[in-house]
């Protein structure tokens, strides 16, 4: 038997999402050409995170991003390399990014069928100490040949008809769900390939992990300190549970998605929105949550039922395990 680095045929993504469409017989391929755009600005960003510091891409560039945030080298790169990889696809109509204050309506003679809200690079705090980082996407489709509007974006995060995010980490993970499982690819960088390594991702029932930031504890709401005082200090006999926070969301979702617990942004006293944002946080994050068995949750709703109002709108979240979920489901209930 030949060993499994030595595999002869290889599961890519692009062979993989074609065999995926070709369960839909209208599926013209557009999804698969305009993921294999997506795909091709992972490889470059994720080229650029690896030789950030010879490259000079680590530091600010000097400008201000619509939230305030000041932008990194590597956020502007990102942010043009995705915009370049999405239009030059012909597959796209309206873009959103976290990094513009508008979103971009495609030129007609380069336009698709598809809606892509991004976060071109997640984590921009860690570049520079090495700390892994990524990209998060969320597609729509749109219906008809109408002129572009910001409705076409502006849609609850249960109509996407996939997200996914690749993360930058010890080695380069891509996961996406298109509609129905979850699945993982890692690339192989002597092939250039993404390799499906993580096939039906499910998120374990419960969890022994909660990750949030507990600099921001003298503001949380009841329910979030309640929840937190219970993983320290359990009072039904089960043990306490670990405490994990990289803050790149990308990371400490995807820990959550493969070893189960829970990833909170709670509302606090200074941000009753939480901090991070629904287009192109929240949503995609919580698709692929929700796909692999667990759920997320904003507080008052199912988060994937949100209807956003504004592009760059943010919310609470607490996603993750099933169970752990429901807990703190439970605990905003009883407070009414
Ligand atoms: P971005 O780097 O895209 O602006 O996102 C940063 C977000 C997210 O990655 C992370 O979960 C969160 O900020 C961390 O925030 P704190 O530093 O407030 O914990
Ligand atoms: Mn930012
Ligand atoms: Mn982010
Ligand atoms: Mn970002």
């Amino acid at each position: 038997e030949i060993p499994d680095a030595h595999r002869t045929d290889l599961m890519t993504i692009t062979r993989f999402v074609l065999n995926e469409q070709s369960k839909y017989p209208e599926s013209r391929g557009d999804f698969t050409i305009l993921l294999s755009h997506i795909v091709l600005g992972c490889k470059f960003v994720c080229s650029s995170v690896n030789k950030a510091g010879l490259a000079k891409l680590i530091g600010l560039a000097g400008e201000t991003n619509i939230q305030g945030e000041e932008q990194k080298k590597l956020d502007v790169l990102s942010n043009e390399v995705f915009i370049k990889a999405l239009v030059s696809s012909g597959r796209t109509r309206v873009l959103v990014s976290e990094e513009d204050e508008d979103a971009i309506f495609v030129e007609s003679s380069k336009r698709g069928r598809y809606c892509v809200v991004f976060d071109p690079l997640d984590g921009s705090s860690n570049i520079d100490c090495g700390v892994s980082i990524g990209t998060i996407f969320g597609i729509y489709m749109v219906k008809d040949d109408h002129e572009p509007t910001l409705d076409d974006v502006l849609q609850p995060g249960k109509q996407m008809v996939a997200a996914g995010y690749c993360m930058y980490g010890s080695s380069c993970t891509l996961v996406l769900s298109t509609g129905t499982g979850v699945n993982g690819f890692t690339l192989d960088p002597s092939l250039g390939e993404f390799i499906l390594t993580h096939p039906d991702i499910k998120i374990p029932k419960k969890g022994k992990i909660y990750s949030v930031n507990e600099g921001n504890a003298k503001n949380w709401d009841a329910p979030t300190a309640t929840y937190v005082e219970k993983c320290k200090f359990p009072k039904d006999g089960s043990s306490s549970k670990s405490l994990r926070y990289i803050g790149s969301m990308v990371a400490d979702v995807h820990r959550t998605l493969l070893y189960g617990g829970t990833f909170m942004y709670p509302a606090d006293k200074k941000n009753p929105n939480g901090k991070l944002r629904v287009l192109y946080e929240v949503f995609p994050m919580s698709f692929l949550i929700e796909k692999a068995g667990g759920q997320a949750f904003t507080g008052k709703q199912r988060a994937l039922d949100l209807v956003p109002t504004k592009i760059h709108e943010r919310s609470p979240v607490f996603l993750g395990s099933y169970d752990e979920i429901e807990e703190i489901k439970a605990l905003y209930a009883a407070e009414g």
